[in-house]
């Protein structure tokens, strides 16, 4: 607690003993009404400052407490992010030597067919566990440091990634970009989350639409940060309630072999862990089905 804080109230109440010894000198009832006024206004003089004090003290405990949880929340990242890298480790070695060995069986000349069918259906599922374990395993992997991105060049990389699927859907494509400001972020993971947002769009959109990608400078309205909302509208299939409710589960996917299901999952992540925030909304109805995810990401000061 502040010292002179301590000194202040120890000179009121020293103040208003001396006021109290006072009143038993004096007989007048005038004076003794003013003397009562002031002892009163030295007691509220007094709690006054102890009310600061106690206030002084909750806000020092608060930034103890946040503190204390962006180094335990750091600290696991770096935990997770070592246990990763030895799991990748490990997962990958093996993975590989059966990779190989497959694909040496799968060159024998004599191989009856049935066997051979069965080599290739167990080189697709080992792709697959590949695929979950660097999924997995890349999210939680130290990235560098945080860089300044421009959201709409990243977006527009992963439009071309996806340029030959998207145009065989017949998907036409609406850049609405209105921020110049670069983020501060974790170059790699915005990819991925972008990577994603636009692959299960072009998923849903099998029977062609339109795909919207929309930048704007935005300000959260909880918090007053000020940061970009990125958002990623499709006119596809849309999602039923019990589908919208369940999507950031791991491993909850509608694709059957083709889906593992970690993307929403891993994209929550990544948006959290830059303080952002994810909204999606989503309608099956035959006049506006589509769906529309709408991520913020707030600025920040240079790490
Ligand atoms: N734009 C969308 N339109 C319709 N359904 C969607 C859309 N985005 C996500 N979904 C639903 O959410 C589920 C989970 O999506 P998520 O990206 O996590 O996994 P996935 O796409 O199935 O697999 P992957 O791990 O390869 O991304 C999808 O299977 C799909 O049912
Ligand atoms: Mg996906």
């Amino acid at each position: 607690m502040p010292k002179q804080h301590d000194a202040n109230s120890q000179l009121k109440i020293s103040n208003l003993r001396l006021i109290a010894e006072e009143c038993l000198k004096i007989n007048s009832p005038l004076q003794k009404t003013k003397l009562k006024n002031l002892k009163s206004r030295h007691q509220l003089e007094v709690h006054q400052i102890e009310l600061e004090m106690q206030n002084e003290e909750i806000l020092r405990l608060c930034a103890l407490e946040k503190e204390a949880f962006e180094r335990y929340t750091d600290a696991k990242f770096a935990a997770l992010g070592e246990m990763a890298e030895g799991i990748a480790h490990e997962i990958n070695n093996p993975l590989e030597a059966v990779t190989n060995l497959l694909y040496l069986i799968n060159e024998e000349k004599d191989l009856p067919e049935q066997a051979r069918s069965f080599t290739h259906l167990a080189q697709q599922e080992l792709a697959r566990v590949s695929q979950i374990a660097t999924q997995t395993l890349r999210f939680y992997r130290q990235p560098t440091a945080r860089t300044a991105v421009r959201v709409s060049e990243q977006l527009d990389s992963v439009l071309k990634l996806y340029q030959g699927r998207l145009a065989s859907a017949g998907v036409e494509i609406v850049r609405d970009y209105r921020v110049s400001a670069p983020l501060l972020a974790f170059e790699g993971e915005l990819r991925q989350v972008f990577t994603n947002l636009v692959g299960n769009a072009l998923d849903a959109s099998r029977n062609g639409g339109k795909m919207t990608l929309r930048t704007r400078e935005a300000t959260d309205w909880r918090t007053g940060r000020k940061g970009i909302r990125i958002t990623v509208a499709d006119r596809g299939h849309g999602m039923s309630k019990e589908t919208l409710r369940r999507i950031f589960e791991p491993f909850f996917s509608t694709k059957g072999i083709t889906g593992t299901g970690l993307g929403l999952w891993v994209t929550l992540g990544i948006i959290q862990k830059h303080d952002g925030r994810v909204k999606v909304r989503s309608s099956e109805s035959a006049e506006h089905h589509g769906t529309v995810f709408s991520l913020f990401i707030p600025h920040r000061e240079k790490d």
